[in-house]
């Protein structure tokens, strides 16, 4: 009988790389690399085998997506932000089972899944970066969701997370969740100075996250949900926030009843809003 042992929301910035190297932004993100430790430390304490990320940086068009290749490696660089991330050699184990019944219980709640085995079908950053930090020695086996859904709605993620609980309780596998994105989501304008990397955008995107923290350090789901689709479009969520709310799911949506424990607090990073939070585990 498979479990779900953590859930968690976690950012990927790829300052965090940057924080590793040499140079002036060396240490810069040494708080969100801890909390990234202090979760992998937890996982390993609960005899987790298997992260499940829920990746923002995975674009889909339509339907939901699953990568769970028999494993991954490779030499990673950043399309996007090629000066951050460069040459980020990787190696994981993958869950193929666990991805095909992932598949298979969204399909059969009628919310249409695919699961890929395809060698060639690469991990994106918002995955590689926490498991960078959290499962450096390969110990767990990774399965990567498309989480930037473009045409998707919030509530079918809701309902992808709910099927995500019932494939992992059926599974053979002790499984962490992590919804990998960010809070607010507005970079800052190009041409910006170099020490807005550790700034907001706007103080309206800082305020309104502060308010979202305060209402997850309550446990007032039911506030949340209200405010989740408002939230994504008019903070610029990332990926949509199709992780928040498949995490969401995953563990009741407004239903839900736990205060969340802050691991890294909450901090600016190029514009946006960023967090390190563990939600409870409902018994
Ligand atoms: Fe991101």
């Amino acid at each position: 009988m498979g479990k779900l042992a953590l859930a968690a929301k976690v950012t990927h910035v790829p300052s965090m790389y940057l924080s590793e190297l040499p140079g002036k932004h060396q240490g810069c993100r040494e708080a969100a690399i801890q909390g990234h430790r202090i979760i992998g430390q937890r996982c390993r304490d609960l005899d987790v085998d298997t992260f499940v990320v829920l990746d923002v940086h995975w674009l889909v068009n339509g339907g939901y997506h699953v990568n769970c290749n028999s494993g991954f490696k490779g030499r990673y660089t950043s399309n996007e932000l090629p000066h951050f991330i460069k040459d980020m050699d990787y190696a994981y184990r993958g869950n193929p089972q666990l991805g095909r019944r992932i598949a298979e219980c969204a399909n059969a709640a009628g919310v249409g899944t695919r699961s890929h085995e395809i060698d060639s079908l690469e991990l994106e950053y918002g995955t590689l970066v926490p498991m960078r930090y959290m499962n450096g020695d390969g110990h767990f086996s990774v399965v990567s969701v498309a989480a930037w859904c473009a045409w998707h709605s919030l509530d079918d993620s809701r309902r992808f997370g709910a099927a995500l609980r019932q494939a992992i309780e059926a599974s053979d596998s002790r499984v962490a969740v992590l919804a990998s994105g960010s809070l607010s989501h507005r970079f800052n304008d190009n041409g910006s100075p170099e020490a807005a990397m550790h700034q907001i955008s706007r103080e309206f995107f800082r305020q309104v996250d502060l308010r979202v923290v305060d209402l997850w350090r309550q446990g007032d789901w039911k506030s949340f949900c209200a405010m989740l689709p408002e939230y994504a479009d008019l903070c610029v969520g990332e990926g949509g926030m199709h992780d928040t709310a498949m995490l969401l799911g995953l563990l009741g949506w407004d239903g839900y009843d736990k205060p969340v424990e802050i691991v890294t607090d909450y901090f600016a990073s190029s514009g946006t809003g960023q967090i390190n939070a563990i939600f409870p585990v409902p018994a």
